[in-house]
């Protein structure tokens, strides 16, 4: 088994869960995860949903205790990154000035929030969400008297961010600049119904907007947000949920293939066989897209980590994990099973307006992903038949009384169907 040093870049989900799943295998050399963000790696679906309302405490979002990392021989830096990386010499540079050798390097360097290009972006009061300092810092803000709270982007943080500050009683504005939310990740159909839920919770939902300028009152805090067009909201906090970008400045100084993204393999390796990449700054060949994609989701960044540690070990096998994601925005659940982009037909089953139903989302007549609200059954499923390969048409759901459930366990499928995840055109 390879005992060189392997060095992790970046203590998110992906890289802790690297260098968990190395010890699990048995790697005996040493371990190094460096991270940026003290006190350590940290759970971050909660910091847009139960750490604000304090349901969920920072010792909860801890992913581990600081005791857990000296048990299972992990050297964790945390305040320091990556700096450069010199492949000859087989070393990184650390931010500190520290250098660290390695036998192999992971790069699970993550994303940063993009900023929003707008005079008054840097004005106080004006927070994007990432970490768990930026978690607190919001927290904070919103235990008290109510605030007006404008969201910039009506995407994942926007709206998680917005459906927990109306729980909390402040007066929100989301505004998007796509004419619909979250197309970036979900169907017309369930981004129509989440809309809906935000209106009806009392939320102003503004579509196809764009934010012109930030101003600020005499001391510099943020008091109004100008749109397009000239409308003036009163805001004395903005939340930027624009997107993200990957942090990808160690590859780029090792000279790796960069586009969107680390550029890896099948088994995440870079051009470089002794550097990987993995998590949400990887760009990886993606057999159900039939593509290189790039995923951000805590199952890739799992899934990913078990994959590349197997390959440190001199195991390696091909990334193919069906993609899976969650999200909770008042009482709704919505679970997402595969990838839905890029279908061309769509069949709803259940009741959207009661907040319990599922969208199967087909491309060229085969099942590609499955979103669902409150149906968890459904979710898990759909999981099993993605992975499975599945016969599964839209005329199959459109049926009167279709139900996943009541589909034979091991439902029998065609060599097209079990060939299909590999084959699907870009
Ligand atoms: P996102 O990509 O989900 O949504 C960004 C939204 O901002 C899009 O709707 C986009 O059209 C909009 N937008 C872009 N530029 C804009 C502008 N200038 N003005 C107004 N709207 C604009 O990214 P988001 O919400 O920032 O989330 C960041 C990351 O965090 C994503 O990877 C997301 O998946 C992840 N996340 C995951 C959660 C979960 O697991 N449930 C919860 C929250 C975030």
């Amino acid at each position: 088994m390879a005992a060189h040093p392997v060095v992790v870049a970046g203590a998110g989900q992906a890289g802790f869960d690297t260098a968990c799943a190395l010890r699990s295998r048995g790697f005996q050399g040493r371990i190094t995860l460096v991270g940026d963000e003290p006190p350590g790696p940290c759970h971050r679906p909660p910091l847009s949903k139960g750490y604000l309302t304090g349901s969920v405490t920072a010792d909860e979002v801890l992913l581990r205790p600081a005791s857990f990392f000296a048990e299972q021989d992990i050297e964790l830096l945390t305040g320091d990154r990556v700096a450069s990386v010199d492949r000859d010499r087989h070393t990184v540079l650390l931010e500190s000035g520290l250098r660290l050798p390695y036998g192999s390097l992971v790069l699970a360097t993550g994303c940063r929030p993009r900023t929003l290009p707008v005079p008054g972006a840097s004005l106080t009061g004006v927070l994007s969400l990432r970490g768990l300092a930026d978690a607190e810092d919001l927290r904070l803000r919103l235990t008290g008297p109510p605030r007006q709270l404008v969201v910039v982007g009506a995407g994942f943080i926007g709206l998680e961010v917005a459906a927990t500050a109306r729980g909390l009683g402040h007066e929100v504005t989301v505004v998007e600049a796509q004419p619909r939310a979250l197309a970036r990740a979900l169907t017309p159909v369930m981004s129509d119904r989440l809309v809906a839920e935000h209106r009806a919770q009392g939320v102003r939902l503004l579509l196809g907007r764009e934010v012109a300028a930030l101003h600020g009152d005499g001391g510099g805090r943020v008091h109004v947000v100008e749109l397009d067009g000239g409308e003036r909201i009163a805001a004395d906090l903005v939340v930027v949920g624009i997107g993200v970008l990957p942090n990808t400045a160690p590859a780029l100084s090792a000279g790796l293939l960069v586009g969107d993204g680390v550029v890896v393999d099948e088994r995440l390796r870079t051009e470089d066989p002794d550097i990987y990449a993995l998590g949400d700054c990887a760009r990886f060949p993606g057999p159900q897209a039939g593509r290189h994609i790039r995923l951000e989701s805590v199952q890739n960044a799992s899934d990913q980590a078990r994959c590349v540690a197997a390959a440190i070990c001199g195991e390696p096998y091909a990334y193919t994990s069906v993609p899976w994601f969650w999200s909770e925005q008042y009482a709704l659940r919505l679970q997402i099973a595969g990838l839905t982009a890029g279908h061309d037909t769509t069949v709803t089953v259940g009741d959207p307006e009661g907040g319990r139903f599922s969208v199967f989302c087909f491309r060229d007549g085969r099942l590609t992903g499955v979103e669902s609200v409150n149906r968890p059954a459904d979710h898990g499923i759909a999981r099993r038949l993605l992975t499975a390969g599945t016969d599964l048409t839209p005329a199959t759901v459109r049926q009167p009384g279709f139900d996943l459930k009541k589909l034979p366990r091991t439902a029998p499928r065609s060599a097209a169907a079990a060939g299909g995840r590999q084959s699907v055109p870009a």
